[in-house]
């Protein structure tokens, strides 16, 4: 349905659940994410199942996650290079959820 254009966009380098990954410059952390296959954000505390981004405009939370240590709407956060975001999720509950990349 949407493609990134990857040809138009200088990238960053951020820490993402402690691995160094190359994510798009000129937007929010969860569009970011989203661009590079991370769909998931966070794991539901309630139905322990993989939540994504939802609204992108702050207004269902669904993107929560630790950004340099604090927890922030990922979408309403302008990803920069050397940020580390933690979504502390567990292996086992979003295999498949992100199309099977790790
Ligand atoms: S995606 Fe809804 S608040 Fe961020």
């Amino acid at each position: 349905m949407f493609k990134y254009d990857s040809t138009t966009t200088e990238t960053v380098e951020i820490v993402l659940d402690g691995a160094k990954v190359e994510v798009p410059g000129d937007m929010n952390v969860a569009a970011a994410l989203l661009a590079i296959g991370k769909i998931t954000s966070r794991i539901s505390p309630t139905s322990k199942k993989p939540c994504s981004p939802h609204c992108l405009m702050g207004v269902c939370f669904e993107c929560l996650m630790e950004i340099d240590g604090v927890r922030r709407q990922a979408c309403m956060t302008t990803v920069k290079g050397g940020m580390v975001i933690n979504r502390y999720l567990e292996k086992a509950e979003v295999e498949g959820a992100e199309g099977g990349q790790s």
